[in-house]
């Protein structure tokens, strides 16, 4: 059982099945007890109509009792309206010793009969009752006893008694009842059970796609949908959208940050550049110091590229880096990006070749983060491409989309490596150093990747180390991006405002 639902319905049909078991117990209990009220009743009736017979009999006959046969017994007249009774009847002596039976007890064994009539040797109160187990086909008999006082000092005693099976009946069929029944009753609470919890955690499930939703980084500016109700479902949501509000001021801080440091770091660096470069034209500058300028000029380009970078991931965390969309020719900007992949190559031995449709390809995107993620994927395929390799750039039109792939003969990259070389800052080889015969800072493909997806497209790799690798950028046709005017910029609380689903606490 691995939902909620299932396990509240499996115990609300245990405690369901566990109280019509108690009650049914209970139930048949007292049916069976009332039942043995009825009977006593019945039988007490009996007892005290052969008792008035008896008495009335003496007090007309003065005797009832002969001593005719080789014991005393009651006076066949008498003793003939105790033949009609259908259950078993005995009248006793003062001793305890048989005077009449009925058809019933006559048809008793000895020892039967012994057992029975037993309880008529020690009766203490005018009037007892009990049960006794005689066995052999007989079963189980339900009595009543009476000491007779007024039919002549002959006559002690008088019992009727009858099998409980007769009452048994109604107490079994009740249970064969219930039997049938609870089956049916435990069947449809499961069914009602499992059907109510559903609709009770409807709304657990609603918060808990709404999160998923949410969560996916990009849409920490939205909240969820507080019910009307002022119930537990009410403070989950307005817990759950404290949280959200204090990680997305959490998160924005933290965006904000590197995107003020980064760009408080340009200004700076842009004048390094420029004392530097001037010095490096100044005449009579020792050639040992050139040397030494040239590698602050290399070090500080590469750290202008860093920030330009961080910049960038920064303000697209944020949310504001809007695209400056446009119709464009994406077989002129490949082709572009062609001829500067051209001179990379020829300086590094590597030769590069493009497979371009023969008709422009016109597309709505933003002309200047395609070129800069064309670059990323050139710039990284000639890199860790060797000497004598071969880069290719080729563009297809398809039908609902345009697709660009970037293909060479490189190092390749290691199956464990894949999932992460999109990574911020990752590089399948940190030792290496940033300035070294491989430079970078591994924020390439985590700007690449972006561009993809803002432009609704995506960027999927296949690689095989020591054969080279394959990135395929597609871009989907259909409005997959808003168009925003150029220098439009909007903020995470512009967006919370815009946005559909959220709804303020
Ligand atoms: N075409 C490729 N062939 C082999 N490995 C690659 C290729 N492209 C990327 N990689 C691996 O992925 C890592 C991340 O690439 P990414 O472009 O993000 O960083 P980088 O090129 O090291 O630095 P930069 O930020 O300057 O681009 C690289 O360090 C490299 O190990
Ligand atoms: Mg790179």
């Amino acid at each position: 059982m691995h939902t909620i639902r299932q396990r509240l319905t499996f115990w609300y049909t245990v405690a369901l099945a566990v109280t019509l078991g108690v009650f049914g117990t209970l139930l048949y209990l007292e049916r069976r007890q009332s039942a043995l009220r009825e009977l006593d009743r019945r039988l007490g009736l009996e007892v005290d109509l052969a008792n008035r017979w008896l008495s009335e009999s003496y007090n007309v006959l003065g005797r009832i009792v002969t001593t005719a046969g080789s014991r005393p017994s009651l006076d066949p007249g008498i003793s003939a309206y105790l033949e009609a009774v259908r259950d078993y009847v005995v009248v006793a002596d003062t001793s305890g010793n048989v005077l009449a039976l009925s058809e019933a007890s006559r048809a008793l064994n000895a020892d039967a009969l012994q057992r029975l009539t037993a309880p008529l040797d020690t009766l203490r109160a005018p009037k007892e009752a009990g049960t006794i187990n005689l066995e052999e086909g007989v079963g189980s008999l339900r009595w009543v006893a009476l000491r007779v006082e007024a039919a002549g000092p002959e006559i002690g005693s008088l019992m009727v008694a009858t099998p409980t099976s007769e009452i048994a009946f109604g107490p079994a069929e009740l249970l064969r009842s219930m039997l049938i029944i609870a089956p049916i009753i435990l069947l449809a609470a499961a069914l009602l059970g499992y059907w109510l919890a559903g609709t009770f955690l409807r709304p657990v499930q609603n918060i808990m796609d709404e999160i998923e939703a949410i969560s996916d980084g990009r849409s920490l500016h939205r909240r969820l949908a507080v019910p009307m109700s002022d119930d537990e479902m009410a403070r989950l949501t307005l817990t759950v959208n404290g949280m959200l509000a204090r990680l997305e001021q959490s998160f924005g801080s933290l965006h904000r940050f590197t995107a003020d440091a980064s760009h408080e770091l340009k200004t700076p660096l842009m004048v390094l550049r420029a004392g530097v470069e001037r010095a490096l034209v100044h005449p009579g500058v020792p050639a040992e110091i050139l040397q030494s300028l040239d590698e602050t000029l290399a070090q500080l380009n590469e750290m202008t590229e860093l920030v330009e970078s961080l910049l960038t991931l920064a303000r697209a965390d944020e949310g504001r880096a809007p695209l400056a969309v446009e119709e464009s020719d994406l077989r002129a900007l490949v082709s572009d990006v062609v001829e500067t992949a051209g001179m990379l190559g020829e300086s590094s031995g590597i030769v590069v070749t493009s497979t371009l449709p023969d008709h422009p390809v016109r597309l709505a995107v933003d002309p200047h983060r395609i070129r800069e993620m064309l670059l990323n994927l050139i710039t990284n395929a000639i890199k860790y491409t060797p000497q004598g390799g071969t880069v290719d750039l080729s563009l297809a039109d398809q039908e609902d989309a345009v697709s660009i792939t970037v293909l060479d003969t490189g190092i390749g990259i290691a199956a464990g490596d894949l999932p992460h070389i999109f990574e911020r800052f990752w590089r399948a080889d940190p030792a290496r150093s940033r300035t070294g015969d491989r430079p970078g800072t591994g924020l390439g493909l985590a700007i690449t990747k972006w561009i993809a997806e803002a432009h609704g497209g995506s960027i999927t790799v296949q690689s095989r180390p020591g054969r080279g690798t394959i990135f395929t950028v597609r871009l989907p046709r259909a409005g997959a991006v808003p168009i925003i005017p150029r220098g439009a910029r909007s903020t995470p609380a512009r967006e919370a405002a815009a946005a559909p689903a959220a709804k303020a606490p």
